[in-house]
Parts: structure tokens; sequence; C-alpha cells
């Protein structure tokens, strides 16, 4: 039987913690030959709680969880780690501003980069949920770099929930099966100014821009029901958005290791594809084969489009201008 990949999440005693380990321990991010074992980090505080997810791990009794264990210390947690889930993050407090936010954010981001470069497997696969988590995986993936040791490629951010988001518009719009729809991407940073674009996308052979053929709807009702999405949550669960965030995180994470027959949307760090500049973390459609992913190539983008993919850009570098001192 295969070896046990060590799997560490952040932010394990959490909402998206709680709705995210069972599924790993239960192969569905893995496979359903492929034993883990879990490494927990969260904060001193979160530890007795940890504990308590860990009795109900144990109490599932799951045949492929090797062994687990929670820790505050992420030079422990992210030990010989295949995989990082950082879904841990400072959220936004009252009073806080924007520059606030990240700067606290920054400031865990760059402590675990490190952590991971110096400790876990040197091809270890991560993805940061916690937000901003584009700029937070920009952040991770500096502190890594002046390490060396791992691949700064391999420091994504999640962009997947908003694209299973537009999958769903997507299907309820023309009244056809979410499967039936190909290489949709969302391009750009996890906030509202996300662009969802289905110029490319196909259902059962037809393009869905003409299917549609709908330039209001697309304008004015898709893409701002995908970007507010989160916001109609909390509003209606009075909560954010927690199993659905663990889906996507299993949904990315699965395709990266296993490979997808379809092109997926993934947060990753600009090769200089499509002139996004070179590091930014961004949305881009991506083909995972062999347990690597490419930046899908070639792709004829409109004046609208652009304008669209600049203006979540512009979103992302003042980002990157107010934390250039982690970087
Ligand atoms: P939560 O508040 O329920 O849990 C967060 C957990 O992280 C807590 O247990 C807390 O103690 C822990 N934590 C905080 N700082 C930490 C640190 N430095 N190291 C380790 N653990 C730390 O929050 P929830 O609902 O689980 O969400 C987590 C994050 O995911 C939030 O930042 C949220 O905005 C983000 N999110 C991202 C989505 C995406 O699509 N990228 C979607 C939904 C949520």
């Amino acid at each position: 039987s295969k070896a046990p990949m060590r799997v560490a999440v952040t932010g394990a005693a959490g909402q998206i913690g709680y709705s995210l380990l069972f599924r790993i321990a239960s192969g569905e991010m893995l496979g359903k030959d492929q034993p883990v074992i879990l490494q927990l980090l969260d904060l001193p505080q979160a530890q007795k709680a940890c504990q308590g997810v860990i009795m109900e791990l144990d109490d599932c009794a799951f045949p492929l969880l090797a062994g687990m264990f929670a820790t505050d210390d992420p030079n422990v947690a992210f030990k010989d780690a295949d995989v990082c889930l950082l879904v841990g993050a400072r959220p936004r407090g009252p009073g806080m501003e924007r520059a606030d936010l990240l700067a606290a954010n920054g400031a865990i981001f760059t402590v675990q980069g490190k952590a991971i470069a110096e400790n876990a497997k040197e091809d270890v696969r991560v993805l940061v949920v916690g937000n901003p988590c584009n700029t937070n995986a920009l952040i991770a993936g500096s502190a890594a770099k002046k390490v060396g040791r791992t691949n700064p490629a391999n420091y994504h951010g999640m962009l997947r929930l908003d694209h299973n988001r537009a999958l769903s518009q997507l299907a309820a719009k023309t009244n056809r099966p979410v499967a039936s729809f190909k290489q949709l991407t969302v391009w750009g940073n996890h906030s509202p100014t996300m662009y969802a674009d289905y110029r490319n996308c196909t259902s059962n052979g037809d393009n869905v821009k003409d299917l549609i053929n709908d330039p209001v709807w697309n304008n004015d009702v898709f893409l701002p029901t995908v970007g507010k999405r989160g916001a109609a949550i909390i509003d209606a669960r009075g909560l954010s958005s927690a199993a659905s965030a663990a889906n996507a995180a299993i949904d990315h994470m699965r395709d990266w290791v296993l490979g997808s027959d379809e092109w997926v949307t993934m947060g990753v760090p600009s090769d200089g594809s499509y002139d996004i500049p070179v590091g930014i973390v961004f949305g881009f459609p991506c083909e995972c084969k062999g347990g690597s992913f490419k930046i899908i190539q070639g792709l004829e983008i409109d004046g609208y489009s652009r304008e669209k993919i600049n203006k979540t850009l512009k979103e992302l570098t003042d980002e990157a201008e107010a934390v250039k001192d982690m970087l």
C-alpha cells in the first residue's frame, strides 16, 4: 500500500476546517487509496478546540487516516508536509482598514511561507484559502523564495469557489447540467472584482456566449451574482461560506495532484501570461496533468474582457504595493 501523504491544515479549529478535514481523511482529496496524516495548525487559544476535532476524526475510524496531531508551532505543523492548506487568517475586525488587514495577514503568511520552505517536502503544494488569499499567497511564496528549496510556482490562491459559483449560475441560466460546461475561467482576484469569463466556455459542444446571447445578463446579473456571492451567503446564513469553500479547496488540490480532464481556474503566480505581471497571484485557466499545472495559452481576450481583467489586476497590484516591504 502507498506511503501516507502529510497534509497540513491551518485554521484547523475554524468553520472551514470543520468542513474540510473529514473529507480529506475520507480520501476525497488525494484519492481513495492514499493514506493521509493530518497536521493541524491553529492559535494557542484554539488548541482545545483542535483536540475536539481530533476526537471526532478518531470517531469516524477513517481507514485512510494514518495519523494526526495539532500544534500551534508552524515549524512542527509543516514538517515534511506534501500538501499545505492555509485556511487560518486574521479576519477584518471593527474599525480595521484594508491596509491594517493586509499588514496583519502579511505577518502571518511571511512566517508560514518561511516555515513551509524550511520544513515541508521540496515539492510541497500550497493552497492559500485565508483572505485576502491572492496576496497572502504572494507573501507566503515570497517568504519561501528567500529560503529556496521549494518551488515558488507551487504557492497558490483559491479561485475555485468563484469558478464553481459561476458554473452553477450558468447551469441555472441555461437549464443544462453543470457537468456539461467546459473551459470556464475566472480571471484575477478572489474578490468582487474577479472576472468570470464564459467566452471560451462550451456546453455539449455549443459556445456558451452564443447560447446565452445576453450581454446585459452577463454584465448586470451574472458577474455581480458571482462576485457578491460571499456577501449574499453571510447575509442569509449569518456565517461566511464554509462547506463550499472547503469543497473548492478539495477540488483545487485534487485536480492539481491527481489531474483533471477539463481545464480549471487556479490562482497561480503569473509567468507573464496574458500580460499579467510576473509573480502576481492571479486566477488563470489551468490544465492539470501528471501532478503539475500549466496556464492555458493563446486565448483571445476581447476589449470587454481586457477591461475587466485590468480592473481586477489593478486591485492586486495595489495590494502588492501595500505589502511591498514584505515581498
Ligand atoms: P474561522 O474564523 O471560522 O476560522 C479561522 C481559524 O483560523 C480559527 O480557528 C483561528 O484561530 C485560526 N487562525 C487565525 N490566525 C491563525 C494563524 N496565524 N495560524 C493558524 N491559525 C490561525 O474562519 P473560516 O470561516 O474557517 O474562514 C477562514 C478563512 O477563509 C477566512 O480568511 C475567510 O475569509 C477565508 N475564505 C476564503 C474563501 C476563498 O474562496 N478563498 C472562501 C471563504 C472563506
